[in-house]
Order: C-alpha cells, then sequence, then structure tokens
C-alpha cells in the first residue's frame, strides 16, 4: 500500500492504472466498521482502491470539535492495508487548501436544512473537498456511507448538477451490538453518555416521527437538534442529538433499498 501526500504524487501513482476502474473512498480517519464495509466494497468492486484520509477543517464550525476529533493515522494506515487498500492519499492541509484558496461548492437547497441549518457551511466544506478529491483521484466509483445521508443527497446533487462522471455507492449503516450507529465521534462518549444515545437509534427505529420524537423528549440527558422525515433518495427519518459535548447523527430508510 501506498501512502501519497501530495496531489502530484497521487496522479502520478494513478497514471498507470487507468485502464481498470478505480474505487475512492473519502474518508476522515477514525476508521470503524462501516468504512471496513465501504472499502470492502471497494476492493470488490474495483481494480484499485484508494482511500483519502484528511480532517477537513472546511466543513467544521466549531474549533473544539475539529480539534477533538478522532486523530490516529498509525492505525488507519493498518486497517486500511489490511483492508486491501492500493493508495492512501493523506494530504496536509495546506496541499488542501493552499494559501488563496478561495473556491467553493455550494448545494444551496438540499445543503441548507437539518444538518446544514445546525452546521452553517458544513456541506459547503464537504462538497469542495470531495469534489477536490474526484478531481485528484478521477474515480469510476465513489463509497459513502449511508449513516450521512444528507451527506449522500449533497454528493448525489453535486454530481448531477456538476455532470461529474463517478459512480455513487451508498452502502447501509453499520451499528454495534446496542444499535449505536457506528462513528469516529462514539469514541468521544464517556460509558454514561453511550447509553443516554441509545435514546436516538431506538427513537428512530419506530420509523414514526410521531413516535420517534414522543421517545426522544422522554429520554433524559440528550439535547435533540432536530428529528425529521427526509425526502432524500431514499426517504430517512433522520435525528441529531447532543449528548455531553458529542453531537451525534444518524437516520432510518422509510422505504427502498439504501444502496
Ligand atoms: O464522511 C466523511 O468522513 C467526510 O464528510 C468526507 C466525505 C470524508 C469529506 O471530508
Amino acid at each position: 500500500m501506498k501512502v501519497a501526500r501530495t496531489i502530484a504524487e497521487t496522479r502520478s501513482a494513478l497514471e498507470d492504472v487507468r485502464d481498470g476502474p478505480i474505487g475512492l473512498v473519502p474518508t476522515m480517519g477514525g476508521l470503524h466498521e462501516g468504512h471496513l464495509s465501504l472499502l470492502r466494497a471497494a476492493r470488490e468492486e474495483c481494480d484499485t482502491v484508494v482511500m483519502s484520509l484528511f480532517v477537513n477543517p472546511a466543513q467544521f464550525g466549531d474549533e473544539h470539535d475539529l480539534a477533538s476529533y478522532p486523530r490516529d493515522e498509525e492505525r488507519d494506515l493498518a486497517l486500511a492495508r489490511d483492508a486491501g487498500v492500493d493508495l492512501v492519499f493523506a494530504p496536509s492541509t495546506e496541499e488542501m487548501y493552499p494559501a488563496g484558496f478561495q473556491t467553493w461548492v455550494e448545494v444551496t437547497e438540499v445543503g441548507s436544512r437539518l444538518e446544514g441549518a445546525f452546521r452553517p457551511g458544513h456541506f459547503r466544506g464537504v462538497a469542495t473537498v470531495v469534489l477536490k478529491l474526484f478531481s485528484v483521484v478521477r474515480p469510476d466509483r465513489a463509497y459513502f456511507g449511508q449513516k450521512d445521508a444528507q451527506q449522500v443527497a449533497v454528493i448525489r446533487q453535486m454530481i448531477r448538477d456538476l455532470a461529474l462522471d463517478v459512480d455513487l455507492r451508498v452502502l447501509p449503516t453499520v451499528r454495534d451490538g446496542d444499535g449505536l450507529a457506528l462513528s469516529s465521534r462514539n469514541a468521544l462518549l464517556t460509558t454514561e453518555e453511550r447509553k443516554r444515545a441509545l435514546a436516538l437509534p431506538r427513537a428512530l427505529a419506530t420509523k414514526d416521527l410521531t413516535a420517534a420524537r414522543a421517545l426522544l423528549a422522554r429520554s433524559n440527558g440528550l439535547d435533540v437538534d432536530y428529528v425529521e422525515v427526509a425526502e432524500f433518495d431514499p426517504p430517512v427519518l433522520a435525528g441529531a442529538v447532543r449528548v455531553g459535548s458529542v453531537r451525534l447523527i444518524d437516520n432510518v430508510v422509510l422505504e427502498g433499498d439504501s444502496k
């Protein structure tokens, strides 16, 4: 497995493999079974698997959230190697946002509600970095988790609007045995906070907006940002809560297949 730190290195490493499909799994590290399911799917479907590893400052509104985001590159690289990744693109912030950077991608409607309303600028940061990753890697397929349903909707819209030549692959949310959706941020929960956080997947599992809201209203020790039905493709019941200093999002698909 090769690790490239620059755009030039990445492009040159991919020069000779363009005759077969290239799969990209964009990550911010903190790899868990959800990421591994994306890497496995990419490994099955593509000749070359590229994983990006970049904690994207542009999608964090809050300095504390960015500073506390779990980072363990050595562990992430070992997991990527085990998953059969061919190339990891792990750039510096300066490589992705060089001095004078001023071009941003805004998916205006899809990106402005739910998460977009609570985290202004978040999806602008996501769309911009994902477009840049697409430009660097030029993947045939890009893999994302249904866990971030609105992120998927934003990227789907961007691909459509900008006629990007990439196939979007979406894999189902992976959950721990207790029902909590896997997230790099789960590592920041105390045992007590984790117990309280379980109210979110339990509420969403009702697949009923009124029941989910009622269940969360009765739950102690967590603040609800929203619980909404979102008409994404597929439609989801989505929610976001804050437990201590950790903000968690989750959703369940209301109909159809999440692939
Ligand atoms: O889902 C994530 O980890 C990030 O939002 C992504 C897609 C890697 C962009 O930074």
